[in-house]
């Protein structure tokens, strides 16, 4: 057995009222884990007993069932911080990215979000100290602020590139109107850290209608710009619905470099889960506080507001549903009324969700949240209005991750394919690499 290796037992009580003992051997367990497993041990406790009430406390929140014997309902999460291959979390919101790409053995290297309540959300969450605000700060210098990363993950705020104002400009002899047009937009500050940095990969979220945006002008600029660059595009609208019970069509984007990975690289996005749809009652909470039910002013509004619009053809409307439901597209304005998703409580007039439950609708679940540390669910650190507007402005974990699955296994196929071995050191800076 190597230094870097433990073993723990555990007593099983066989059906004829004997005992076993089952013996699992953990290889190559990190020397920062080791050092922190004897700290623990120093408090009297044997090794095995850490081990065990770590694990029992990980099995409680994810099976309920018993530790070698039980088959769980789910994949168990595999370990966040493995660091298989790095990646860095642009316009990170709370995390949706990190997450995925963590729950795959991703590990971040960088942080940009510019608000500041989503940063306390991202610190609580992640305990990352170090965040960049606004990532277009002049002061930032991209080369050197920002590790080598082996994928670039953004779910960027969609502003339209103005064709029609950057061929005025130029008729009018401005020679720099697309150069105006570029510093207001975030997407060209992508571009520059693709320059700058040579991400092998690129991971981007976005809103279903990105190719339609702008009479289709935004998608064929994004298209170009990459391809320019070398990269080859995977493109594909997703609906979150297999992974939460919401309706939630996002377009994710997944460029590999041409350079690093040739012209085929092994990608395909995920299939959904095999798995039951989840229905909107398994993120429900069975006594939510009664201050989420809707006053009879704004319940009254809200159906007279519909009656309204019905009356003129109009579908805008409340969405009012039962635990046995899928919501609509939680929105950042949910904190207004409420009015997209709202459960039906007869007598009583409907309710919002919590913001609990509205994490969890994201898909901000007791699997991830007990992953990253935080028991059933993660905690929210800010104001309701600002967790809603949080949570409706954020990318399902889980479609990350099962997308994020099929990009680490594209790295370790290339990486293995071509050395041998999985991990090697960037030449340019301190940062492990998997793909250099
Ligand atoms: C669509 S949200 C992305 C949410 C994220 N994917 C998540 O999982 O929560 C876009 C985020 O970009 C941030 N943002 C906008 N402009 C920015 C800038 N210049 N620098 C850094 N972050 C910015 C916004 O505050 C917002 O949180």
């Amino acid at each position: 057995m190597l230094i870097s290796d433990i073993m723990f037992t555990q007593r099983r009580r066989g059906t004829d009222g004997g005992g076993a003992d089952l013996q699992l051997l953990v290889r190559k367990v990190p020397r920062d884990l080791h050092r922190w497993l004897r700290a623990k041990c120093k408090t009297g406790r044997t090794q095995n007993e850490v081990l065990l009430e770590l694990l029992h406390g990980a099995m409680d929140r994810e099976f309920g069932g018993a530790l070698f014997g039980a088959v769980p309902i789910q994949s168990p999460p595999r370990t966040p911080p493995s660091g298989l291959f790095t990646f860095i979390d642009l316009f990170a919101g709370i995390g949706g990215f990190r997450i995925g790409m963590t729950m795959n053995g991703g590990r971040c290297v960088f942080t940009s979000e510019r608000d500041r309540f989503c940063q306390r959300t991202y610190r609580a969450w992640f305990g990352e100290e170090s965040i960049q605000g606004d990532i277009n700060d002049p002061a930032i210098d991209l080369g050197r602020d920002i590790p080598d990363h082996d994928v670039l993950c953004a779910g960027f705020p969609c502003q339209p590139f103005s064709i029609a104002g950057v061929s005025k400009k130029r008729s009018l002899g401005m020679a720099d109107g697309f150069a105006d047009e570029k510093q207001g937009n975030l997407f060209f500050r992508i571009c520059d850290i693709v320059d700058a940095k040579r991400p092998p990969v690129l991971f981007i979220e976005n809103v279903k209608n990105l190719r339609s945006h702008d009479r289709g002008n935004t998608w064929r600029v994004i298209r170009s710009e990459l391809e320019v660059r070398g990269y080859l595009l995977h493109a594909e609208v997703i609906d979150a619905r297999a992974w939460v019970p919401q309706h939630r069509e996002r377009i994710f984007i997944v460029g590999f470099d041409r350079g690093v990975f040739g012209d085929s690289p092994r990608f395909e996005f995920p299939d959904p889960p095999i798995a039951a749809a989840p229905i909107l009652g398994e993120v429900l909470d069975p006594d939510p506080p009664a201050q989420y039910t809707l006053t009879d002013h704004l319940w009254g509004y809200l159906q007279a507001y519909a009656r309204k619009h019905a009356a003129k053809g109009n579908g805008f409307g409340f969405g009012l549903v039962t635990p046995k439901d899928v919501t609509r597209t939680l929105s950042a304005r949910y904190h207004k009324d409420g009015s997209e998703i709202l459960i039906a409580q007869p007598p009583w007039n409907p309710r919002r969700l919590t913001p609990t439950e509205a994490g969890r609708l994201m898909g901000y679940g007791r699997r991830y949240a007990g992953a990253f540390g935080h028991g059933a669910d993660f905690p929210i650190v800010v104001s309701d209005t600002q967790a809603y507007r949080q949570f409706g402005n954020s990318v399902v974990p889980g479609v990350v991750e099962a997308i994020g699955q099929r990009i680490a296994d594209a790295i370790v196929a290339r990486a293995t394919g071509r050395s041998g071995s999985l991990l090697r050191r960037s030449r340019h800076s301190r940062t492990a690499s998997v793909l250099t």
